[in-house]
């Protein structure tokens, strides 16, 4: 009988994940580590670079750059051609909302450069450089790390979402372009996920926290492990050869649901708004 790893078919593949050191990443890096993958990281915060060395062991190689600039995507492909040779999959994750959490009308340009450089110009940067890579290989898997926000609208975060919304048109179009390569190109959107720059959990004060189950049909906030099982999935020619332009929602049903939330003890639905101000601060008290 065929093991986990064969059955998945990605033993000995290598896949670059950028922003590996934490959250997602960090959880996708190991997780496509435990199917047997060969993992490049390139992950710009030092600290982080270290735990994802610790996490991952020997054998895996793990490159502290900043992807927003081509100079530095250009040392880590180097690096790939050089240690490897080969490219099989590649995890655009790096996104960050940079604490622009503020009314539209007071966002500057020089913030909307900031996000478009952290949450599409890398994302153009890395994938330009790996498609000759993944051609030469006979194909490959190319995944962006969306958000549910590209799906469904939220206050005072317009610009993310923008850019965010601006992925599923180049991972559908790209998904057109380069399916005669057999390089398939994907995207996951989860909800909010606990990981490094968004700690959902712990900030929900007791008085909120059964707006968790009804924020959510499958009743709590993400994990990384959520979203790196969908990159598992779509980085395996075995279990998702004929997949592409997507987008997989990894949201607990949140977008499905739409504004229909359980009522807590299960009494029944509404369809009202129950989330007070933005579901972490402690509602307002006379
Ligand atoms: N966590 C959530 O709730 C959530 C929800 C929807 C979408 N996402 C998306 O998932 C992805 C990962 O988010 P996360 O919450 O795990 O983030 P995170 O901040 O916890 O981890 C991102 C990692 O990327 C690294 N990084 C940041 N800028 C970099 C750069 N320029 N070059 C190299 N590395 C860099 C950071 O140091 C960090 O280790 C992002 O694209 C984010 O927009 C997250």
């Amino acid at each position: 009988m065929a093991d986990d790893r064969s059955l998945i078919g990605l033993a000995g593949k290598v896949a670059l994940v950028t922003g590996g050191g934490a959250g997602i990443g960090l959880a996708t890096a190991r997780l496509l580590a435990e199917a047997g993958m060969t993992l490049v990281v390139a992950e710009i915060d030092p600290a982080r670079c270290a735990d994802a060395r610790t996490a991952l062991g020997g054998g895996h190689l793990v490159i502290e750059a900043d992807v927003r600039t081509a100079a530095e995507v250009e040392r880590v492909f180097a690096a790939i051609r050089d240690t490897h040779g080969r490219l099989d999959v590649v995890v655009n994750n790096v996104g960050d909302f940079l604490r622009m959490h503020a009314p539209f009308e007071e966002t500057t340009e020089e913030q909307w450069d900031q996000l478009y450089r952290v949450l599409l110009h890398h994302v153009f940067l890395v994938t330009r450089a790996a498609i000759p890579l993944l051609r030469a290989g006979g194909g490959g898997s190319l995944i962006n790390m969306s958000t549910i926000e590209a799906f469904r609208g939220i206050p005072n975060l317009a610009v993310y979402a923008a850019f965010k919304a601006a992925l599923t048109g180049f991972t559908q179009s790209l998904a057109v372009e380069l399916g005669k390569d057999n390089i398939r190109v994907n995207a996951i959107a989860p909800e909010t996920t606990n990981s490094a720059q968004v700690v959902a959990t712990p900030r929900v004060p007791e008085a909120n926290r059964d707006y968790i189950g009804r924020w959510f049909p499958i009743g709590r906030f993400g994990e990384g492990e959520d979203s790196a099982g969908a990159v598992l999935y779509l980085a395996s020619d075995r279990l998702s050869g004929w997949v592409t332009g997507t987008t997989i929602h990894v949201d607990g049903g949140a977008l499905a649901a739409g504004a229909w939330a359980r009522l807590p003890d299960d009494k029944g639905w509404t369809h009202l708004p129950i989330i007070v101000a933005d579901g972490y601060t402690p509602p307002a008290t006379d």
